[in-house]
């Protein structure tokens, strides 16, 4: 046996979900043999099968090829012509949809807006005057540093009218970080707004700007949105107001026809180490997969109320809040501010009030749901929900209930989507109609996505033996490269396995070829020559009924190679004892065997997780070896948990 990929799996989860007969009689798709026979087709005749799917996307000019694969670059729809915001908006204009509700947004403090397409078409036209009218043309890098506004959304659809490139920098990000990815894209303009609204205070958004630019960058042009209303500088001859622009300009735009690879946007994503790798992804294959995943994973239906919770500055707010959606024609939902604002059931009170049928979160919000109480959740009617999604990390089976039966009321499938900012759309998902689910395992592989586990030869490993997670064939949203690097590109994601798309993260597959996430693969730890995955040993840990959140990591021990070093979190009202670190060893024994009991069990406050909610298990690693942290620490939430778990050394 090849040790050093192969990564063993105890935890064998036995609970399955059969789609309900009430939510089949109305799915897209409604059978497994359906699901299977459309699988085989995609994967053996992909290009017919995504010519299929393209075509329900407008087009200026239909491309010549639908795909040209010179590894590791690929060109998808080749020849072909459209404009994304023609996609999501004038497509529209002409149907009934003229007048649905494109946009329902709730600010944090509590203010309401509702774009309809029509209006938010309007908007979108203005605005990439604006941008013309500043100078901002085709090909141009666009920095957008703005809250979750119906904006952020007019902003991206403006560039994407105009053949601007944008980068959405997420809001809570530094000025360090707005200054890098500047000078990373050669970005010319930047929109921002004065400040926005978190828990109540006011994130000073012009002011880091203002930091990020002194000193000078390549940004001419600063285009400032008025949001919180707070006092802000304003640069003479390089900041303006957006809504003293309007004024100038008209409410008609056409849309450029772009090539199919021309750029859309960039966004970064920062590795393990080095500098945030600037993820290219281009108009017509993005487009044409996340609509595709849209249709099939979220079984979108024209009176759907929609919400995805992520923020608009990571990969599921561009996928999954802005363009997917709107090219559906759906009503996409929009939330400002934090989930315990101004209590813990904000969430459920705006899909009671809203009525919101479709819910997609991270597990890492589920799992404060879970430590904040039922009584938050309890006290709303959700009713409304007929469809749950996660993603972002892999969901432990316990969150996996809590979220089935206190959300979904038992009532909900849940769709469980595996995928990463370079793979731009979902990829290893439930179709919730027609795949069961197990919890904890985001199932089986969406259209023409070639996955498998291997081990270090590339060869694939047998059923529920672990190993590196691979994707086989090109797909129509896939990365294009790493913005200004393609070495890094090729050595990154393509060199382990040549030709086959390295994803870095660890899984296996049962006997029915369900995919289950173990974690990252440098995450995974060799305890006496037995390598585990992180995400089994922490959702024996969450399974605990005093447990709220875990994180593994592994420690150098001379004996076993690593010990295992658990960081836990308990809920509302559990004591952190000594004697319950017994009892939770003990339960990770009877749960996956003696293997896997963590040598040293740790109790803290918090874990640090990274803006995206993802727990940094490097920084974990450092602090349970007693190393000072180092290397990048500019994406951690929450710089005072790093502090406490100091303190508790
Ligand atoms: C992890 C977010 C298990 C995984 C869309 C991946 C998941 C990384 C899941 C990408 C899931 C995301 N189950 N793990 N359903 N979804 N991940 O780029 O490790 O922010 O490689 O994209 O998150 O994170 P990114």
């Amino acid at each position: 046996m090849p040790a050093e990929t192969n990564i063993e799996s105890h935890l064998i989860e036995k609970r399955v979900f059969k789609p309900s007969a009430e939510f089949k009689r109305r799915a897209r798709i409604s059978s497994f043999a359906e699901y299977e026979r459309m699988y085989r087709e995609s994967i053996a005749r992909p290009e017919k099968f995504w010519a299929r799917e393209a075509k329900d996307l407008v087009w200026r000019k239909k491309w010549d090829r639908v795909l040209e694969w010179k590894s590791p670059f690929a060109k998808w729809f080749v020849g072909g012509k459209l404009n994304v915001s023609e996609n999501c908006l004038d497509q529209h204009l002409h149907t009934f949809r003229r007048n649905k509700a494109a946009i329902i947004w709730e600010g944090e403090p509590g203010e309401k807006r509702t774009l309809t397409y029509q209006q938010l078409h309007r908007e979108v036209c203005r605005f990439a005057n604006v941008l013309k009218r500043n100078n901002v043309g085709k090909g141009d890098r666009v920095i957008i540093y703005l809250p979750t506004i119906p904006e952020a959304a007019v902003a991206m659809l403006a560039c994407a009218r105009i053949g601007a490139v944008h980068s959405v920098v997420f809001g809570g990000f530094s000025a360090e970080s707005i200054r890098e990815r500047i000078s990373d894209s050669g970005a010319v303009a930047l929109i921002t707004a004065d400040g926005s609204h978190r828990r109540g205070a006011i994130v000073q958004l012009k002011n880091n700007v203002d930091h990020a630019l002194s000193g000078g960058t390549s940004v001419k042009r600063v285009i400032v949105f008025r949001r919180a209303g707070n006092e802000i500088h304003m640069e003479p001859g390089r900041d303006i107001w957006w809504h003293r622009e309007l004024e100038y300009v008209e409410a008609n735009c056409e849309p450029e026809p772009l090539d199919a690879e021309h750029p859309l946007y960039i966004l970064y994503t920062s590795g393990s180490t080095g500098k945030p790798k600037g993820i290219l992804h281009t108009a017509g294959g993005y487009l044409v997969g996340i609509h595709s995943t849209m249709k099939y994973v979220f079984d979108l239906r024209e009176d759907d109320l929609y919400w995805c919770t992520a923020d608009v500055g990571w990969v599921t707010g561009h996928s999954y809040v802005v363009y997917g959606p709107l090219a559906a024609g759906a009503t996409t939902f929009m939330y400002e501010g934090a989930p315990n604002w101004p209590e813990p059931d904000r969430f459920w009170r705006m899909i009671e009030e809203n009525r919101i049928t479709i819910l997609y979160t991270a597990p890492t919000a589920i799992r404060a749901f879970i430590r904040w109480g039922d009584s938050w959740v309890k006290k709303h009617d959700l009713s409304s929900l007929r469809l749950l999604g996660s993603v972002g990390e892999p969901i432990n089976p316990e969150a996996w209930m809590w979220y089935y039966n206190v959300i979904g009321g038992g009532r909900c499938p849940i769709v469980d989507t595996w995928w990463q900012t370079e793979t731009g759309g979902i990829m290893i998902t439930p179709l919730p109609g027609a795949i069961p689910t197990k919890p904890g395992s985001a199932t089986l592989p969406f259209f023409g996505v070639d996955a498998a586990v291997v081990d270090a030869h590339g060869a694939e490993v047998g059923a529920n033996v672990g190993g590196k997670l691979i994707i086989r064939k090109p797909w129509p949203s896939m990365l294009r490269t790493i913005y200004g690097d393609t070495e890094r590109f090729r050595k990154q994601y393509w060199s382990e396995y040549p030709g086959e798309y390295l994803t870095g993260d660890g899984a296996r597959r049962d006997k029915d070829g369900y995919f289950w996430i173990v974690g990252r693969i440098d995450d995974v730890l060799n305890v006496a020559g037995h390598r585990l995955g992180t995400s089994e040993i922490e959702s024996a840990l969450v399974a605990h009924a005093k447990v709220a959140e875990a994180a593994v990591v592994g420690r150098p021990d001379e004996i076993k190679g690593q010990a295992v070093v658990a960081f836990v979190t308990l809920k509302g009202d559990a004591k952190p004892k000594a004697e319950l670190k017994t009892e939770l060893r003990d339960h990770v024994g009877a749960q996956i065997g003696a293997i896997a009991k963590p040598d040293e069990v740790r109790f803290a406050e918090a874990l640090p997780k990274t803006r995206s909610g993802k727990i940094m298990r490097r920084l974990l690693k450092e602090i349970a070896t007693g190393q000072t942290v180092s290397g990048d620490i500019t994406t951690l939430e929450d710089f005072s948990v790093l502090a406490k778990l100091r303190e508790e050394e």
